[in-house]
């Protein structure tokens, strides 16, 4: 079971990922609105064991303390990640969650500590990848040069069929494929790594 849930003012999505039958569920990004996504887990019975930041910026964390004080969740983040965790990950990481697992993909470039989740075919993406977009590079801890290997090395190494869940809500529609983005994404489109470099420095 995987919802998406639109919180907040700045288009953030957090999700609630599920084992629909033993019940156990990640919620990816708690940035806002934690008492209403917490409930939407509770409507659809599905208890809470872990929660996932894709990254240390608050609008994908903020609500970490509303989960942990509600929930029995363990936190997990990225090993350098300065935000509390229970379970630091790094790339390769696997955890089961119910029957599903996530497998970790670390993905530096908007932050040095972005991470992807991998559960099953649906890839959440956080700031690395958009629909039609990919996160910025130009704010701290940004990294464009880690950005392009993150994009080219990782994130487009993936089947075309797997379906990607951004932070934002940012494209034409909320969630796309690996193999839409590929076609469609002008950040994607084929680049030598200075030729990236050269274009994300432009305004
Ligand atoms: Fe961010």
């Amino acid at each position: 079971m995987l919802l998406q849930i639109p919180v907040g003012p700045m288009k953030n999505f957090s999700y609630l990922v599920g084992d629909g039958t033993s019940g156990s569920a990640a919620l990816i990004d708690p940035g806002y609105d934690v008492a209403r996504v917490l409930s939407e887990a509770e409507r659809k019975g599905l208890t809470v064991d872990y929660v996932i930041c894709t990254h240390s910026h608050s609008d994908h964390c903020s609500g970490l303390k509303e989960v942990r004080r509600s929930t029995r969740a363990r936190v997990i983040a990225h090993a350098s990640a300065p935000i509390y965790k229970d379970i630091p990950v790094v790339d390769g990481s696997k955890l089961s969650v119910g029957n599903l697992e996530a497998l970790i993909i670390h993905t530096p470039g908007h932050t040095k500590d972005s991470i992807c989740i991998l559960m099953g075919n649906a890839l959440f993406t956080g700031d690395t990848l958009f629909v039609g977009e990919c996160g910025r590079t130009d704010i701290t801890g940004g990294d464009p040069s880690a950005m392009y290997d993150s994009l080219f090395q990782k994130i487009l190494n993936l089947d075309d069929k797997i379906e990607v869940y951004p932070g934002h809500d940012y494209g034409a529609m909320p969630h796309s494929t690996i193999g839409f983005e590929r076609e469609n994404n002008y950040t994607l489109k084929p680049r030598s790594r200075e030729e990236f470099l050269d274009f994300m420095s432009e305004p």
